[in-house]
């Protein structure tokens, strides 16, 4: 049984969760939950980031104090992760005392290895971004790309983490190991970065200007900068530095993010851990970044902004995991409620929902409400299980954050094929003939049955519906702890009673 460690970035609370969050925390319990089917422990942890600049800003703005302000925001966070069935095991506030000595602590180890060391400094600062941007970075305008600002020019004494005698362990890393990052062009993308000479990192800032931080333990007059600070939650919340397992947990973590931070966590973060001792990070996983519909970036001004709250209200919880699962990979993905509500209902109202429940009324009905219990399968029927056995192995078997839309699409192939299936044999006709009683218990008995694997098998995307559907065919849940799912053939229990027949996903109206 390996132990697994998942991990979302924690988010700045300086505004309310947005689509994007949403999305992360989502592939993050997917992720952990497929673990868990394959008999695997898993930890899960996702929360905010609660110091620096940006959110002092809001705070200030806000009125109100620092810890109801924090408090207040983080809770809208998690109050969506619960709306949305994440499934965390550990849930971040770095303002939390126990990560606070975390980073006081390792703050410490650094100093006293002599590899931090204190200079003045001039750079241009995204305060959007938490960090100093090289002209390189900046677009023609001069602004940050992903803020549409321009930095500000800072001049200050500071705190700074040596980086570059570091950087060919790095380069080394990364390319020795095809797997860490992926999609592979992200990957390309860090190497890239790495051909320049790395700059030291500035690991400090002034209290007369940032209060909002965690309080260097050599300088009692600077905070840690708050990516120092935020990267750590990642040991932190796992007890470093106190729990004896700690070692079992990190060895095989995986990080997941969007593309637009990939260089802390790629960079400084592996240079941090490797400065102090620790291994590595295993595992990179990146998606791409929600956009309005038509390719837009979302913004108020645009009218395009997806609220996570407001679209849960109209589709609810399943429906948007399905549609993000589905459609965001590693580049760039569309977004907006009537994208969501047209995915709905062509995938799972009118395929995958309607399909359940036309098998279900229909076995309830003929079969005394019981699962049927047929003399022989078919060569037909024989090569449908196979069929959808070989797919569902083939994905469970590969499962991986930038292969979800590719899992999907397979789910669907498998509705596609049971539809047609049930379509071309027409047990509704048959069940007039008494000579094809026995078929139309056969018929019926390996819908049911791949229905109980497709839905297995999709747990992870939409659990709720899951359960619910197999419960419907006479199943038990998927169990909550580590447990081993097997996909074959014939597992539905002959004879059993089946449940309500309900309706999965109501058709809604665009
Ligand atoms: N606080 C830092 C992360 C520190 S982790 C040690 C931060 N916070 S953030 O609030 O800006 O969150 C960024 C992350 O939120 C992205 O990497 C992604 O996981 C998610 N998303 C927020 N908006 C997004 C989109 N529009 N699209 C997809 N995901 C994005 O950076």
């Amino acid at each position: 049984m390996d132990q697994q460690y998942f991990t979302t970035p924690i988010y700045y609370v300086n505004g309310d969760p947005h689509i994007g969050h949403a999305h992360t925390s989502i592939m993050g319990d997917i992720l952990k939950r497929f673990s868990l089917m394959h008999g695997d422990r898993a930890f899960y942890s996702t929360g905010t980031d609660e110091h620096g600049q940006k959110n002092q800003e809001s705070i200030e703005k806000s009125g109100l104090s620092a810890d109801a302000y924090l408090t207040q925001q983080s809770e809208q966070f998690r109050k969506l992760f619960h709306r949305l069935n994440v499934d965390y095991d550990f849930y971040v506030r770095t303002t939390h005392p126990s990560h606070k000595s975390v980073v006081s602590n390792f703050l410490l180890a650094l100093y006293e290895k002599g590899l931090i060391y204190k200079k003045e400094y001039s750079g241009l600062y995204c305060v959007g971004c938490e960090q100093f941007k090289k002209v390189s970075d900046l677009n023609e305008a001069g602004h940050c790309p992903d803020h549409q600002k321009a930095p500000v020019l800072q001049t200050e004494t500071n705190y700074f983490l040596k980086l570059h005698p570091f950087q060919e362990w790095l380069i080394n890393t990364i390319r020795s190991n095809d797997d860490l990052i992926q999609p592979e062009f992200y990957r390309k993308e860090i190497l890239g970065l790495l051909t320049d000479p790395l700059e030291d990192l500035c690991i400090s800032r002034p209290k007369s200007r940032v209060w909002l931080g965690i309080e260097l333990p050599f300088d009692a007059d600077y905070v840690a900068y708050v990516w120092f600070d935020a990267l750590l939650n990642y040991i932190s919340n796992i007890g470093y530095g106190q729990n004896p397992e700690f070692d079992a947990y990190w060895k095989q973590v995986t990080h997941l993010m969007a593309k637009d931070i990939i260089k802390t966590h790629m960079i400084y973060w592996p240079i941090m851990l490797y400065a102090a001792g620790l291994p590595a990070p295993f595992r990179y996983r990146v998606h791409g970044y929600w956009i309005g519909e038509g390719g837009q970036k979302m913004a108020k001004s645009l009218g395009n902004v997806v609220e996570p709250n407001q679209l849960l209200d109209r589709v609810g919880t399943d429906a948007l995991r399905f549609y993000l699962t589905k459609t965001m990979g590693g580049n760039d993905a569309q977004i907006s409620e009537s994208l969501v509500i047209a995915c709905y209902n062509i995938d799972l109202a009118n395929n995958i929902g309607n399909l359940h429940s036309r098998v279900l009324k229909f076995a309830k009905k003929t079969c005394n409400n019981t699962v049927p219990s047929p003399a022989s399968l078919s060569n037909e029927d024989r090569s449908l299980q196979a069929f959808v056995v070989q797919v569902i192995n083939r994905e469970f078997d590969s499962i991986d954050m930038v292969r979800f839309p590719e899992l999907i699409k397979s789910a669907l192939e498998v509705a596609d094929r049971l539809n047609q299936y049930y379509n071309d044999t027409a047990p509704w006709l048959m069940v007039k003939d008494e000579n094809q009683r026995d078929r139309v218990q056969s018929v019926l008995y390996v819908m049911l049955d791949c229905l109980g694997l497709l839905f297995r098998f999709l747990y992870p995307v939409i659990p709720g519906t899951a359960n619910n559907a197999l419960r419907s065919l006479g199943l038990d849940p998927i169990p909550a702890g580590p447990h081993r799912q097997v996909f074959a053939s014939d597992q539905l229990p002959k004879g059993s009673v089946l449940g309500d027949a309900i309706t999965l996903f109501p058709r809604l109206d665009q």
